[in-house]
């Protein structure tokens, strides 16, 4: 594969048809060999560690990402689209054991017996490929993984999750909540987890005539359905994310449509079918976390939305703070061509509403003083629902210029107005949600950890930073040979 792309590095970047702007420069050197990695999996310990992993660092860190970004004689068009890959290190007084296994997805498994690649994925269609069960794409569990009961989840955009061996990511294979999902429910990458340990998620069908969105809660203690509600969407949008404070379920509608039998009879990819109409604006959805029900709904302005913060309650029982990171438009049309990502990235920033759900209004809808695309918001985990202040993201630094370029800036934001930032330096890009570890001893004190991968060299590392000074630059960094794909969604669960 590596003639291929670095022939795509030398040469496409002017010719791609999506590249229209004749000043377009590449931005990220050899981002290419972001998506061109052997995958190779193992469970080692992890020998060279630079610095100090801070003593309260002792649990276990998850991160799901995509991989594999050609099958067979197929290359796949968008970063959605590989294959995905669970990863685990495990922190212990001994040291850091990494695992990092394929998901093995139905997808995966039969692609890898024929030897080619037979599923349509989210940006790539092609002659002859198929649909799991002619209605949806087959999962390839390359976005989030959270602990549920006895499994950790592997969850793809829209469809089951697999159920992964929790410490050796060994695949025991779909999860269908003891039945009571079946295999063509549609369910979100990102689930919600209550205080009380049961789950919450969500699926859209895209029926152009009756979309609607159905939120499902399920009990940590025995498993069981403990609800699902069904509501009517205003049109059939992409929606990737939510939120929950203590008490609401919180989605962000955006008017990024599905034209799902474009997908079905005309043979697109998901990508192919999406369009975005501002004009049909955005809207808040609030439903009741205790039975699912609807609270209220309004207009939020005609801006985008892939990821959620936090949100929380008020004494006053009837309001509610919901905070996002806002996006000019939609995103996932800059996750393609690979390797050239984010040529034209929207920009973005932090925006707080202050809903009235009695009357049903915003009566607040502040933006932080921020303009980069930036991705992957995480919160101290003491904060879920709770008032709170700093937040954590990956963001692009070249944001505005025309070019290829890829998440090289580790911030620090509060909604105080601090900020603060680590920058990579040139050739050096970063992935995964950058998850806080807690310290237990101090309240608001802990860590991140981010990936790094060094495209100038083929280096990959894990980067842990002090939460409160990312600007110092890393605490510690833990080598990786041979180095891992840069992953989405990461979960923490210290001992
Ligand atoms: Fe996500």
């Amino acid at each position: 594969m590596s003639a291929t792309t670095d022939e795509l590095a030398e040469g496409s970047l002017a010719q791609d048809p999506l590249i229209k702007d004749p000043l377009t420069k590449d931005l990220a050197p050899a981002m290419e060999r972001l998506f061109d990695i052997d995958i190779v999996e193992r469970d080692a310990p992890i020998t060279h560690i630079e610095g100090a992993i801070p003593p309260y660092v002792r649990g276990t860190y998850y991160l799901a990402g995509p991989s594999q970004f050609e099958v067979g004689d197929q290359s796949y068009r968008h970063w959605l689209d590989g294959d995905g890959t669970a990863t685990r290190l495990d922190f212990t007084d001994s040291g850091v054991q990494l695992t990092h296994r394929f998901v093995r997805t139905t997808k995966w498994q039969q692609e890898l017996d024929d030897g080619r690649a037979l599923y349509r994925t989210f940006g790539t269609s092609f002659e002859g490929d198929q649909l799991k069960r002619g209605i949806g794409l087959e999962s390839p569990g390359n976005v989030s993984v959270f602990r549920f009961r006895d499994q950790l989840l592997a969850f793809g955009e829209q469809g089951l999750p697999f159920a992964l061996d929790p410490q050796t990511l060994d695949t025991r294979g779909v999860h269908t909540f003891d039945g009571r999902l079946n295999h063509v429910s549609p369910l979100s990458a990102h689930p919600c987890f209550m205080e009380n340990g049961d789950l919450l998620n969500f699926g859209v069908s895209f029926s152009p005539k009756q979309p609607s969105l159905t939120l499902y809660r399920f009990a940590e203690d025995d498993g069981s359905l403990v609800y699902r509600r069904r509501h009517p969407l205003p049109y059939p949008c992409s929606i990737h994310d939510f939120i929950i404070s203590e008490r609401r379920a919180i989605f962000f509608l955006s008017p990024y449509l599905l034209d799902v039998g474009a997908m079905l009879a005309g043979g697109k990819s998901v990508m192919e079918a999406l369009s975005w109409q501002p004009e049909r604006g955005s809207e808040l959805l609030i439903l009741d976390l205790e039975n699912g029900d609807l609270i209220t709904h309004m207009p939020a302005g005609d801006k985008y939305c892939l990821h959620l913060i936090n949100a929380f309650d008020h004494p006053d029982p009837n309001r509610v703070t919901v905070d996002l990171f806002e996006l000019d438009r939609p995103v996932y049309d800059q996750y393609e061509p690979l390797p050239n990502l984010f040529v034209d990235a929207p920009a973005g920033r932090p925006r707080r509403f202050v809903i009235d759900l009695e009357r049903g209004e915003i009566v607040e809808a502040r933006a932080l003083d921020y303009r980069l695309c930036a991705d992957f918001p995480a919160i101290d985990p003491r904060h879920s629902h709770r008032d709170y202040d700093d937040f954590w993201m990956l963001g692009i630094s070249k944001t505005g210029q025309s070019g290829r370029k890829f998440f090289d800036r580790l911030e620090r934001l509060s909604w105080q107005g601090r900020s603060s930032h680590w920058q990579a330096p040139e050739g050096t890009y970063l992935g995964g949600e950058p998850v806080f570890m807690p310290d237990p001893a101090t309240e608001g004190r802990g860590c991140v950890i981010c990936q790094a991968f060094h495209a100038l060299n083929g280096e990959g590392e894990f980067l842990l930073f002090d939460a409160q000074r990312v600007e110092n630059g890393p605490l510690a960094r833990l080598s990786l040979d041979p180095p891992i794909p840069l992953g989405f969604h990461a979960s923490y669960y210290p001992r």
